[in-house]
């Protein structure tokens, strides 16, 4: 088996046929080029690597180079995508081989993080990911929003087809990666392939700043209103997306729409019915996952006032044995030969960093040791802060 890195219109042979493959349906041989032609300025930045045996390509692997809020310092982030292996070349050890040299030379281009969302968690938690919150979305009657429609609301809305709203769109993504744990973006070749999405894009202007954004598309007269995730900096910019919502009772039965964490509502209006789900059932539906590439990468986010010497055991990225000090407010991060006050997994460190599992949970879920004195320790470190990983533009 080689392994090579694969760029440009190399792509179209290599990569792109395993991946359509593994992810779309089963197409004609026209329509496919026609597609792959399409989508890859979109992947131009992207770092994809494929497995090769005698010339032909089994097996390939992509990062996208994007960013990502960890308590509150934006890194960049290996967003990993297009894993898939030739029908006859599954279960012989290709993507094994593959992630391993991908997430290496990601860390390596300074990478300290990477996510994705997985199609099946178990498999990606071998590689040292952990599962992080799934998304809630919310639906309900825009009837139930009457009363907004007579509030008189500070700023303005525009409605435009997405490629018009697009820069607006974008401006509002970069302000909440600055403010939201978790938050991750496109880089821009990528995210601009949100302009030629057949949607519309409402958003919100509240002094001078776009302060709200709804993207979305109805499937029927009397149908569905689907959005994506309600985007806004506060109560004003959310408010106006509410009331123009409000404006579409006698056209759809329905709105369903991805929901910022911390929203609640059932309290949007007296009179609104609405059923919030968090959703891993369904297929395609799984939460994100992510972990941590190298540690000294994290030095400067946020942490609590505590040191502790930790073993990071099981991780060919990570092993070693690592002090960490947030005395200061931020994260220090120092190689040390100080006895370990607990052992911990890629996936275990992982979890604390994002904040998503208690230092005890850690042990009963078989990614460390951790004693009970240091799980303290560790709480005041990695405070719990469930992170939002908003992927969409
Ligand atoms: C999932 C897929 C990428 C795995 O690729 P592969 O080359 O067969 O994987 P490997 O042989 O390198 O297996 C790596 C490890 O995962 C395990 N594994 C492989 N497929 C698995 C699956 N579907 N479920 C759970 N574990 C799996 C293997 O047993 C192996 O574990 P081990 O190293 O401890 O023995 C491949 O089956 C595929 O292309 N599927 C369709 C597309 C897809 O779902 N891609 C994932 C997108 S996120």
């Amino acid at each position: 088996m080689r392994i090579r890195r694969v760029s440009g219109d190399e792509r179209l042979t290599t990569s792109f046929p395993l991946q359509s493959y593994a992810f779309d349906k089963s197409p004609t041989e026209q329509a496919v080029s026609a597609h792959y032609r399409e989508f890859l300025p979109y992947h131009s930045g992207n770092h994809t690597l494929v497995a090769e045996e005698d010339g032909v390509t089994l097996a390939a692997a992509s990062a996208i180079p994007m960013q990502q809020n960890v308590r509150g310092m934006v890194l960049p982030m290996a967003g990993v995508a297009g894993v898939a292996t030739h029908p006859l070349a599954r279960r012989r050890g290709f993507v094994r081989a593959l992630l391993n040299q991908l997430l290496e030379e990601m860390r390596d281009e300074g990478n300290p993080v990477s996510a994705l969302y997985p199609f099946r968690p178990s498999f990606y938690a071998r590689f040292g990911y952990v599962s992080l919150p799934q998304h809630r979305s919310a639906t309900f009657s825009p009837d139930g929003l009457g009363d907004l429609l007579r509030a008189d609301l500070p700023g303005e809305l525009r409605w435009r087809r997405i490629a018009d709203g697009y820069a607006d769109l974008r401006a509002l993504t970069l302000r909440l990666l600055d403010e939201r744990h978790g938050f991750a973006v496109f880089p821009d070749f990528r995210a601009v392939s949100l302009r030629d999405d057949r949607k519309w894009v409402v958003t919100a202007h509240v002094d001078g700043e776009v302060a709200g954004a709804l993207s979305y598309r109805i499937d029927d007269h009397l149908g569905e209103l689907s959005a994506d995730t309600l985007l806004h900096t506060g109560p004003r910019g959310r408010a106006l997306l509410l009331q123009f919502l409000a404006r579409h009772a006698d056209q759809v039965d329905r709105v369903k729409l991805g929901l910022l964490p911390g929203e609640t509502p059932e309290l949007w209006a007296d009179d609104i019915r609405v059923a919030t789900t968090a959703d891993t059932r369904s297929a395609g539906s799984n939460a994100p996952m992510a972990r941590v590439l190298s540690l000294d990468g994290l030095e400067g986010i946020a942490a609590g006032p505590v040191a502790i010497t930790v073993d990071v055991v099981d991780d060919a990225l990570l092993g070693g044995r690592y002090h960490l000090d947030g005395t200061s407010g931020t994260l220090a991060v120092d190689r040390s030969d100080a006895p370990a006050a607990v052992s911990l997994t890629a996936a275990g460190l992982s979890a604390l960093v994002y904040g998503v599992l208690d230092p005890a949970e850690i042990t009963l879920r078989g990614l460390g040791t951790v004693p009970v004195e240091a799980a303290e320790a560790l709480r005041v470190l990695f405070p719990p802060r469930p992170p939002y990983v908003f992927a969409e533009f």
